[in-house]
């Protein structure tokens, strides 16, 4: 366990006395980003449904001398998600600063998603966000404030391979506009950030099969090279801190060119598409 303080580009105490919920903070992405925002001196609030890497990510922040609280929540369950923010509320007075960073999916070919599959990441990765912002504007946001960074995915180009995550994450883009309009005349600012192909501890969760294909993708970035936790946090940090304070409804993407230029699904050749002739052949 590192316990070393975050090595920030970011002023010490740019976050001091502001708490920030971070869901999906226990592990990957969301792990740094707490650790990111606890060592600028933010009280970070884990929340995930799974207990165990929460109660990790909170003590690896508490022996770097930050503060940090977590709390068990299913955000797709509505009820849970509005007691992690009342709870919130209730313990530090405000929520200052929400990252959606929890998600779920898994590879499969569209043809062979059931419905049931289909609902359960389209509830994590929108419904599961859109209950989280909802519950941090009503509990604190609406009256304080606020900034909301809502973590997606490079799926410009569609998501082959992940029909069901590419439609939740470009709903969640949509519903960041949505909502930076709602509510820019609280002070709420929202904003996403698009992560490409980051090398994070969840990629081991596609399989062992899938890792050379990775490997091959992530050569074909311009960036020649997967992306580090620690560049998604920095973006993250950026949005969240006041030198984003004009910045609204954006999405930042944070993956070295991909969503310009990489390739993300094979092609095989066939001949389905005949040409269709205007003009009756001579
Ligand atoms: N991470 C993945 N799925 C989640 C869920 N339903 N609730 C909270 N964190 C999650």
């Amino acid at each position: 366990m590192n316990h070393s303080a975050y090595p920030s580009v970011f002023r010490p105490g740019l976050f001091s006395g502001r708490t920030i919920v971070v869901t999906g903070g226990g592990t990957g992405l969301g792990r740094c980003i707490a650790r990111e925002l606890a060592a600028l001196g933010a009280h970070v609030v884990l929340a995930a449904r799974t207990p165990d890497p929460l109660k990790t990510t909170a003590s690896e922040i508490e022996a770097c001398g930050g503060s940090a609280s977590w709390r068990s929540c299913n955000i797709r369950r509505e009820e849970e998600v509005a007691a992690l923010f009342a709870w919130v509320r209730e313990e530090r007075g405000a929520v200052d600063g929400l990252v959606n960073n929890a998600g779920g999916q898994f590879v499969s070919p569209a043809e062979d998603i059931s419905q049931k599959g289909w609902h359960a990441v389209v509830e994590t990765c929108l419904t599961g966000t859109f209950l989280c912002c909802r519950e941090a504007y009503r509990a604190s946001m609406r009256e304080r404030g606020g900034s909301i960074v809502n973590v997606v995915s490079e799926m410009w180009r569609g998501f082959p391979g992940m029909a069901h995550s590419g439609a939740a994450r470009a709903g969640v883009v949509n519903l960041t506009k949505t909502l930076a309009v709602e509510w820019a005349h609280a002070g709420v600012r929202v904003n996403a950030l698009a992560p490409g192909l980051i090398r994070t501890t969840g990629l081991q969760k596609y399989g062992e099969a899938l890792q050379p294909f990775l490997e091959e993708v992530a050569r074909d970035v311009p960036a020649k090279r997967m992306g580090t936790e620690a560049e998604v946090s920095a973006a993250a940090t950026f949005l969240l801190s006041p030198a984003a304070a004009y910045v609204t409804g954006a999405t930042l993407c944070v993956d070295g060119g991909g969503s310009l230029w990489r390739k993300t699904w094979s092609i095989e050749d066939h001949e389905g598409f005949p040409p269709f002739e205007g003009f009756a052949p001579e």
